[in-house]
């Protein structure tokens, strides 16, 4: 990374701004990644060029480098961009983006993890990585997968083997809300030999840095917060180098899940007021899980930030204080046919799979899905919505959800 760049106006050099080290969040989430070009744009320009001009003697290249200049699958001006801005958001050496963030997961497992070898996957995980280690991977490949609940580290310990190769977990589970210990986790997945990925989708920094805690490799969906305008899919794995660009050269070049420029250039623009808008996320939603749980007509309900959620302390430990999250999960008292009424009276809040957008999303589960079996006991009984705190007014999502629990007939 080129760590100075010229101002023409004065002559002066000024250091980059994403290497600096006493740069504060919101200040990284508006700098971070952006170098000047011979354009001089302060913004990083859209470069929808799919390929580059090569030098005069271009046979020693390599087709399968990771480098810039080249091709947009082996590295593009934005994803370059967006790159060095989330590796400097979560503490890593290095970051890779991808296209989604399941081509992030698949990168990651496609990269490090061989026939043969053996992963320890959390009982609680979105829907694809579940997937994924459930049917893909060890049918095609061969991989064994250990399902654990990761909030018993004994039963983590047993699960590892000599030949375990990954540790996968979420920080906060979609959609049980399940908190893991990442440092417990990182000690056990090390002394086993293994590596420990953890998908911070629902964790995004400045709220939690995985790294910071003894995490290997962390996966987010920037489909989701970083973005956080519902419009472009992308994916992302942060971490050391040694760890990185394999997966650039493995999955990225040679598999190709490659984001399109225009996605990564959304991507960058969207995460500018990420610690900004996470603070309003994370603020209405600990309301909104307050007024829900002292409702009657609410059967349950999982967030990290109520004292009644089993791993309270520990999330108020490991995210350092008063933020838990912007997602909850929770059911009204009744059959799923209430919950559905209960959603179709909602007005600012939309029924849609996806969340961290700016708008509030909500979307029923049924109570017997594939999943479910691993999930606690009202969750196997009722079903559940799982709830995206949107950045609406909070007085007004409160409204909403209580016309909407009147008119159910809840
Ligand atoms: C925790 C988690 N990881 C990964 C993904 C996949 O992301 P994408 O939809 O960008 O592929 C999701 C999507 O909801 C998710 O919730």
């Amino acid at each position: 990374m080129t760590a100075a760049r010229d101002e023409p106006s004065t002559g002066r050099v000024r250091p980059d701004r994403t290497d600096s080290p006493t740069l504060s969040d919101a200040s990284l989430a508006v700098h971070g990644g952006i170098e000047l070009d011979s354009t001089r744009a302060l913004r990083t320009p859209l470069v929808m060029s799919n390929s580059f001009a090569l030098p005069d003697d271009p046979s020693e290249i390599s087709w399968s480098a990771t480098a810039p200049g080249l091709y947009t699958r082996n590295t593009g001006v934005n994803q370059l961009a967006l790159e060095r801005k989330l590796a400097a958001l979560d503490h890593g050496e290095q970051a890779v983006v991808l296209a989604s963030g399941v081509a992030a997961l698949h990168a990651v497992f496609f990269t490090h993890v061989r026939v043969g070898d053996h992963v320890v996957v959390s009982d609680v995980v979105y829907e694809a990585t579940w997937r994924l280690w459930t049917e893909l991977l060890p049918r095609r490949y061969g991989i064994e997968a250990t399902f654990v609940d990761v909030t018993d580290l004994d039963a983590v310990r047993a699960a590892m083997r000599p030949e375990t190769r990954l540790v996968c977990v979420e920080a906060i589970a979609n959609p049980t809300t399940k908190v893991a210990d990442i440092a417990m986790l990182a000690e056990i997945a090390h002394a086993a030999g293994a590596v420990l990925m953890v998908d911070s989708t629902f964790t995004p920094p400045p709220f939690y840095r995985p790294l910071d805690d003894g995490a290997d490799l962390v996966v987010h969906s920037l489909t989701k917060y970083i973005n956080g305008h519902g419009d472009a899919m992308g994916g992302a794995v942060v971490g050391r180098s040694e760890l990185i660009e394999p997966i650039k050269a493995d999955a990225m070049v040679d598999v190709g899940g490659v984001i399109s420029p225009f996605n990564a250039w959304l991507i960058q623009r969207g995460s500018v007021t990420l610690p900004l808008r996470l603070r309003q996320h994370f603020a209405s939603a600990q309301r909104i899980a307050e007024t829900l749980e002292a409702d009657p007509r609410v059967a349950f309900v999982a967030y990290p930030g109520l004292p009644s959620h089993p791993q309270h302390e520990l999330a108020r430990r490991q995210f350092g204080g008063a933020v838990y999250g912007g997602m909850m999960a929770f059911a009204l008292d009744g059959d799923p046919d209430l919950q559905n009424r209960f959603v179709a009276q909602l007005r600012l809040i939309t029924s849609r799979f996806s969340l961290g957008h700016d708008d509030s999303l909500i979307v029923h589960t049924a109570a017997d899905g594939p999943r479910t079996a691993t999930y606690p006991e009202p969750f196997r009984r009722l079903g559940h919505l799982r709830l995206s705190v949107g950045l609406e007014d909070a007085d007004d999502l409160v409204a909403d959800i209580t016309a909407a629990l009147d008119a159910s007939g809840a």
